[in-house]
């Protein structure tokens, strides 16, 4: 089931209208970053499209399908309900879309946090879904802009906006967050 009409099937059954136009939009997003960026439009489009695909089911079945995803995710990304689709969507992509492209599959893990070191698809699946023609927030003109002009420095900025947010409403920061805004401000130094 890896035909892209039988993903979007799924995902009209599985995802609310909100979170299916975001899903397209991220989409689309994720096809001029890479042809700017020179990546693979198609593999970048899938990524955005499928990076929600769990977000809607019960907390406790997305934990399930965390444990299960392949790769490792630690004590603190089960206690945070904001990040733990991001495991629970790999496992819905290998098993029922049969997705099972490893730097699509770690686009969509760390799509929520971010991490050290990440590839130019992790880059442009992170950008792309805080970007996306339906996001409207305060600093969002300001990523728009730097994701055409620089893709590391909007990523900076990106991580930047989300440790403030996090830590101005009390929240908890996910560590993998912080390693992957160190990492790229070392880079860009
Ligand atoms: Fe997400
Ligand atoms: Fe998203």
């Amino acid at each position: 089931m890896t035909e892209y009409m039988a993903i979007m099937e799924y995902l009209k059954k599985n995802l609310n209208q909100n979170r299916l136009n975001h899903s397209i939009n991220v989409g689309k997003e994720a096809v001029k970053l890479s042809n700017l960026y020179g990546y693979d439009e198609k593999k970048a489009e899938l990524a955005g499209i499928v990076h929600d695909c769990a977000k809607d089911i019960k907390l406790e079945n997305q934990k399930h399908y965390a444990k299960n995803c392949g790769f490792i995710v630690d004590d603190l990304t089960y206690k945070i309900p904001e990040l733990i689709h991001a495991p629970a969507s790999v496992y819905v992509c290998k098993n029922i879309f049969g997705i099972l492209d490893i730097e699509i599959l770690t686009s969509i893990r760390y799509h929520t946090t971010g991490r050290e070191n990440m590839s130019l698809i992790e880059k442009i699946l992170f950008i792309a879904d805080i970007i996306e023609p339906g996001r409207k927030f305060e600093k969002v003109e300001k990523i728009r802009a730097l994701a055409y002009a620089n893709i590391d420095e909007a990523l900076l900025f990106a991580l930047d906006a989300t440790i403030i947010y996090i830590i101005e409403r009390k929240l908890v920061l996910h560590p993998d967050t912080v390693k992957a805004r160190n990492y790229i401000m070392d880079f860009l130094c």
